[in-house]
């Protein structure tokens, strides 16, 4: 993996968040984020982010993030986290923990070796 080097340009976003908003159809094996609730909780992640008053944050949809399994999940840059989350309340620890004081939200990451024998919580 490529590390940052000191010629890299400063970064634009201080936080960027990726939201997987993926569909897929009903019944598919893997499932999709969208049929877990991602892009309502999506729409409140940005809309409490811009209540919260965040700066330097960006959140977006993403499409497909291959974690479905344990989705809905997103992944936050330039740390690289991931999270997986099922509530507003997940929504709100996220964004306080997180992209607000800079720490984790251990209860709710996901790491490498996740996988759906294994859930997050
Ligand atoms: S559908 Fe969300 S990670 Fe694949």
């Amino acid at each position: 993996m490529n590390a940052p080097t000191s010629d890299d340009p400063a970064l634009f976003f201080d936080c960027h968040v990726f939201v997987c908003t993926n569909v897929r159809p009903p019944g598919h094996e893997r499932g999709s984020c969208a049929r877990k609730n991602a892009v309502e909780l999506r729409d409140y992640m940005k809309d409490k982010a811009k209540a919260l008053g965040l700066k330097g944050v960006r959140i977006n949809s993403a499409g497909c993030l291959d974690r479905c399994e344990l989705g809905p999940d997103m992944v936050i840059y330039p740390e690289g986290v991931w999270y997986h989350y099922d509530t507003k309340e997940d929504i709100d620890e996220i964004l306080i923990e997180h992209l607000q004081k800079g720490g984790r939200v251990p209860r709710l990451m996901l790491d490498p070796n996740t996988t759906p024998s294994k859930p997050a919580k």
